[in-house]
């Protein structure tokens, strides 16, 4: 029987965003989204787990070298979007509100273009110690 093991990489990212909906006051958009909602940006450490599963290769033993899903998620993930105000600099949240939620969907997709379809993917974004979100749910 061939068994599954998941393998985890943890990685990190500075960035900043703003949480608004265009259209509303700042007024509705605090009450809304809290400081994230704060005008002139704000930044968070984001924690990011990428959880690939799948069979061992027979061969080399593993599910996906480390070394080649830690560059994968450098260039794809953190070279992206490290250091960079999101709504601003980023593409893809240039009108997609960088919520934690948003981002991890991001995220996903970008990763999931790159693996092997045999492999499974997960992905779970800190945005705060005690925040965070994971998908699939
Ligand atoms: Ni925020």
């Amino acid at each position: 029987m061939e068994r599954k093991v998941a393998i985890f990489r943890k990685e990190h990212f500075n960035a900043a965003h703003r949480l608004y909906v265009p259209g509303w006051t700042d007024e509705q958009n605090l009450e809304q989204f809290g400081k994230c909602s704060n005008p002139h940006y704000h930044g968070h450490n984001y924690e990011l787990i990428v959880k690939v599963t799948g069979t061992p290769d027979p061969k080399t033993g593993y599910v996906i070298n480390l070394s080649v899903l830690s560059s994968l998620i450098r260039a794809q993930v953190l070279d992206r979007f490290d250091h960079k105000n999101l709504n601003l600099d980023t593409k893809e949240f240039a009108s997609l509100n960088p919520t934690a939620e948003n981002i991890v969907l991001v995220i996903y997709d970008i990763l999931r273009a790159q693996l092997d379809p045999s492999l499974d993917l997960s992905v779970r974004l800190y945005e705060t110690d005690r925040n965070f979100v994971e998908y699939p749910a």
